[in-house]
């Protein structure tokens, strides 16, 4: 964590920040929270996050004490010195410490915090290889195109692929298909097709789901919002994740299953290619030979 956290209006020392036992965030999960990835200390779609973050506020009528170019301006003086190659910002911001009560306390400051945190990147070994996947149940609500801290759900999602040696785990909703990862967006090539799950209540409006299928259309790529069977997904020529993070990464395991011939196929390189291609340009920065 860099040495200075922000805590309500505040940057201060990370190890003097401190957050009430009773605050609705620790209660209940009432809050809401962002991870933006920076690269080289430059944020990337910056006002998309922030603007996500904003939606998320709204969609748990949450009234956050900073505007959107307050937000703004408080991440970039969380990156003034920062010069890691990759590093992300987390923000969270709950409604408050409040006696416990489940309804809205009437009168409670929202806590906002805001860190930043050296980032690791996908290895190169893996973004060659792919990775394996499993497929788990989504035992989640409906609200999951809202950013919220209730992450139960994924973080034992993400549990078991780890102990199943997998990289992520994919959420299979009843009568729906296999709708996201645990914190990502998936992406199929069928017959030529860009398949992702169109926005709904199951899914995170993803930053990223978002570059690649801007990059899909200025690349001229068919497009389908909708979501895929296990069986569909799995029979699919390409499978790929997206997320912040781990920008395009190619799925080549589902459950055991190879995807097409076991290494990550054309269109994903070309995406995951492209995405970065877009990090240098409105980064301002160049990976050099370490592109992809
Ligand atoms: C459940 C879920 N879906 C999708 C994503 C990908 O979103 P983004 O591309 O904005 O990181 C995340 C990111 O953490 C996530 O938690």
């Amino acid at each position: 964590m860099g040495e200075s956290v922000f805590l309500n209006g505040e940057f201060i020392a990370a190890e003097q920040a401190f957050v009430s036992i009773g605050d609705r965030g620790f209660q209940f999960g009432d809050g809401i929270y962002e991870v933006i990835w920076c690269y080289q200390g430059r944020a990337f779609r910056l006002n998309e996050h922030i603007e996500r973050l904003l939606g998320s506020a709204a969609g748990i009528r949450l009234e956050l004490p900073y505007g959107r170019d307050e937000l703004v301006k408080y991440v970039k003086q969380m990156l003034t010195d920062i010069k890691w190659e990759y590093a992300s910002v987390y923000i969270q911001a709950t409604r408050g410490p409040a006696v416990r009560t489940h309804a809205f306390p009437s009168d409670v400051q929202p806590t906002v915090i805001m860190y930043v945190n050296q980032g690791q990147g996908v290895p190169t070994s893996t973004r060659e290889a792919g990775i394996a996947t499993i497929i788990v149940p989504d035992t989640r609500g409906t609200l999951c195109n809202i950013k919220s801290v209730n992450l139960l759900p994924n973080v034992l999602a993400r549990q078991a692929a780890v102990e199943a040696g997998a990289g992520e785990a994919l959420f299979e909703r009843d009568g729906i298909g296999v709708v996201e990862g645990a914190a990502s967006n998936i992406f199929a090539v069928r017959d030529g097709v860009l398949s992702t799950g169109p926005l709904s209540p199951y899914t995170l409006p993803g930053v990223t789901r978002d570059c690649v299928l801007q990059l899909a259309k200025s690349k001229g790529l068919p497009v389908a919002l909708e979501f895929l069977s296990r069986e569909e997904l799995i029979t699919s020529s390409e499978v790929f994740i997206t997320s912040t993070s781990k920008e395009v990464l190619a799925v080549t395991d589902i459950a055991g299953h190879v995807i097409g011939n076991g290494r990550p196929g054309p269109v994903t390189l070309e995406l995951a290619d492209g995405y970065r291609v877009l990090v240098e340009r409105e980064c301002g920065i160049k990976f050099g030979d370490n592109r992809c």
